[in-house]
């Protein structure tokens, strides 16, 4: 990712604003920050940094005139060479709130081509200050997140920042990283790759503290690792969709949280956001987070020839892999009202449900008794038994998939009755929960399944 610029010169950052003179020292992490993008932290000069030369950006933090100021401003300006002074001379002026005639206010952002660097397109954005601005965590915000939105609507994939205020202003590392990657992560599945690249140990080091901490984030490992014996297989109709979700990074492949497909508030009233992004943000990510651990601890168990471990490691990875699977499929089987959410089935899986059932009533009246009933948590599901072509109503206790209770059971739909989905709203009256999720159940998405298994 980094490599010659186009004149042809490997730009070795000594001397310029007390760069690194490294380009590329290995020290590079990456996290999956959705299962089309990812974010990375290393170590390394900015000005040399690229990806394609065509959707490719580099932020540069200026001053308010930008005229190439110092820091990373001016090894910037001396990268790109004087056609980069000259267009953002050619920047409108405004008036920012004190009336003060600047190019670029704090916390916005302008764009301009890259001339001489090895990129498309430069951002120019300003960082607080961090002793005067009033509100430096909003002002640094605002840089990251205006940086993104410019680069996002001209057609930017790959965007690398610097350590936006952590020189001359003197925010804290620690907070100014926790900033940058929270709305990093605000841009999920927006770019391809976002990166940090950091001049000196100390920001790579927390940059990279901050990261391994955010629970939202999985670092992805390089081992090899085979998910095949770890737990039974999810049944083929949610393969791809769930196949998404899984990363392959150089040869190992890891879990990693799939986006909704609709804001967490888009279920309201009958699922209210906050329990909607706990329970994706927290719940599923843990089961995610404890399953790809689990699969490191296997893989060093296999390596081994420790059995023990091998065998112990079964349950934690059927749990949490279950939880994985499941959860995967639930957010599929939830859809907005407004959008068709709750809308009866019709055609095949019409006619199934009242062959199977009697009517669409009876069988969620069949779905909300047995999940009312469930002792503990657990899930109920409406399944299609691909060897018969039949439907039937199942139950399952903790995050055990479907599938453990026959090979053959493909799940339409799962409807989670742990309480992490319903108590903040309907505290223990797991009734009124059932009650109230079928103005949200997904028909589409089961009859899709039910076509395609039954094809
Ligand atoms: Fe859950």
């Amino acid at each position: 990712m980094f490599r010659r610029n186009r004149t042809g010169d490997v730009r070795s950052a000594m001397g310029m604003a007390g760069f690194s003179a490294s380009s590329s020292d290995g020290s590079v992490r990456t996290f999956q920050l959705s299962p089309s993008s990812v974010l990375k932290i290393q170590k390394g000069d900015i000005t040399v940094w690229s990806v394609d030369g065509s959707t490719d950006a580099i932020v540069n933090t200026t001053s308010k005139l930008m005229l190439g100021d110092g820091g990373v401003d001016e090894a910037i300006h001396r990268a790109a060479g004087p056609e980069l002074l000259e267009a953002c001379r050619k920047v409108p002026k405004v008036q920012n709130f004190s009336r003060i005639t600047v190019r670029c206010p704090t916390g916005e952002a302008r764009i301009t081509p890259a001339f001489r660097l090895p990129v498309s397109h430069v951002i120019h954005t300003v960082g607080p200050i961090y002793y005067s601005d009033e509100h430096p965590e909003i002002s640094l915000t605002n840089a990251y997140r205006n940086s993104l939105t410019l680069a996002k609507e001209n057609n930017v994939q790959y965007i690398a920042f610097p350590a936006i205020s952590c020189g001359l202003y003197r925010y804290p590392f620690k907070e100014a990283s926790r900033i940058a990657i929270s709305v990093a992560k605000e841009f999920l599945g927006s770019f391809k790759e976002i990166h940090f690249v950091l001049f000196s140990d100390k920001l790579y080091g927390v940059w990279l503290n901050t990261a391994n901490a955010d629970t939202g984030l999985q670092l992805l490992a390089k081992k090899t690792l085979s998910l095949s014996s770890s737990f039974a297989p999810v049944s083929a109709s949610r393969d791809r969709w769930l196949g998404a979700s899984l990363c392959h990074v150089q040869t190992l492949t890891i879990a990693a949280l799939p986006d909704l497909p609709y804001d967490y508030g888009a279920l309201e009233p009958t699922i209210s956001r906050e329990i909607m992004k706990i329970h994706h943000q927290k719940h599923h990510q843990m089961y995610i987070t404890n399953y790809n651990n689990a699969l490191e601890q296997l893989d060093a168990a296999i390596a081994k020839g420790d059995v023990s471990a091998v065998v112990q490691l079964q349950s934690t990875i059927k749990f949490n892999g279950g939880g994985h699977v499941n959860h995967t499929i639930f957010w599929q089987n939830l859809k907005p009202t407004n959008e068709g959410g709750g809308e009866p089935p019709h055609s095949t899986l019409g006619w199934a449900i009242d062959t199977n059932f009697g009517s669409l009533e009876a069988l969620i009246q069949k779905m909300n008794a047995e999940g009312a009933a469930l002792q503990g948590s657990g899930w109920v599901w409406l399944a299609l038994d691909k060897s018969n072509k039949k439907l039937s109503v199942e139950t399952t206790a903790n995050q055990d998939p479907l599938v453990t209770k026959g090979a053959t059971l493909v799940p339409l739909l799962g409807i989670d009755v742990w309480e992490h989905a319903y108590y903040l709203q309907y505290k223990n009256v797991r009734s009124d929960y059932l009650k109230n999720i079928w103005k949200v159940i997904n028909w589409k998405y089961a009859s899709e399944v039910y076509d395609k298994e039954t094809a």
